[in-house]
């Protein structure tokens, strides 16, 4: 237990990397709002939080919803105030069965970009007003470079991580910390359905934890590994026709399952 109990919102918490990082803030016996689509996931992950002995609730709320998230976020900083927010829901899909569709596109922008505008802004006035508070959003190393693999993934998670920059210079000012999260291959759900070699691959508790201690020293930004990084520099520092044979190499992420249903 920490001397001071934090209320903290983690978007994308029923799995993967926000699952992770529940775990571990639970451990400092927090006050956790759980956030995602799927409550029965969340329940899951919330019984394992509150037996850690943090305080845990769920709230099943699609981020793509910007009046319900507002809403929420408004009863939650009203009634506790609000330490940290990690906007950490995504998706991802990909070219391997062929170009992105335009549904594809639009509910991959409508999760990975407004899902986190949805997360984050709702909550920035009341930190402003506390002159205090944690942003944490998640990109993605994928948001360096425009992937072949994943187009609209890549372009959303370089979307966040400018607007993460954006707003870390903008809300120093008012003691607000803004850190960006830009993992490399992560071994969660989303990875699950890539068949392809993912180097340097972490797991989701390492990666949880890098995010927590690096939000626990207010740091602009937690990038790892390290070998995936040195990687994608390279490839930013490239001539543009070289880069542009190796992207066309890449092999695709399989589509949505359902796309039709989007
Ligand atoms: N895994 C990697 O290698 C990797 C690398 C770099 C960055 N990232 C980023 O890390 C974050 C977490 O990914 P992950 O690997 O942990 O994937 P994951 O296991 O698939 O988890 C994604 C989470 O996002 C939630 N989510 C998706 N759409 C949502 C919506 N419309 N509303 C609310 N919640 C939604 C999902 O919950 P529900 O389905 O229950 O809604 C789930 O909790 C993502 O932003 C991802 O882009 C992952």
């Amino acid at each position: 237990m920490t001397r001071e109990k934090k209320t903290i919102i983690i978007t994308g918490a029923s799995s993967g990397l926000g699952a992770a990082l529940a775990a571990k803030y639970s451990q400092k016996g927090h006050r956790l709002f759980l956030l995602a689509r799927s409550k029965e996931r969340l329940d899951a992950v919330a019984k394992i939080c509150i037996a850690n002995g943090a305080e845990a609730y769920v709230l099943s709320v699609d981020v793509t919803n910007s009046a319900e998230m507002e809403k929420q976020l408004n009863e939650i900083a009203y009634q506790y105030g609000i330490d940290i927010v990690i906007a950490c829901a995504g998706v991802s899909a990909g070219t391997l069965d062929g170009p992105e569709t335009a549904s594809q596109v639009r509910k991959i922008f409508a999760t990975n970009v407004n899902g986190v505008i949805n997360t984050v802004l709702p909550v920035i006035p009341h930190m402003i007003e506390r002159r205090s508070g944690n942003v944490v959003i998640v990109s993605s190393m994928a948001g360096f470079l425009g992937l072949s693999s994943a187009p609209s993934y890549s372009a959303s998670k370089g979307a966040v991580r400018l607007l993460s920059e954006a707003l870390r210079g903008y809300l120093r000012v008012w003691g607000i910390y803004v850190t960006t999260v830009i993992p490399g291959y992560v071994k969660t759900p989303m990875t699950s359905v890539n068949s392809f070699p993912m180097p340097f691959m972490t797991t989701a508790e390492e990666a949880a934890e890098k995010i927590v201690n690096a939000v626990e020293k207010n740091k602009d930004v937690v990038a790892f590994p390290f070998g995936m990084q040195f990687c994608i520099k390279l490839l930013t520092m490239l001539p543009s026709f070289i880069f542009t044979w190796i992207n066309s190499k890449l092999p695709g992420k399989p589509a949505f399952e359902k796309d039709n249903n989007l």
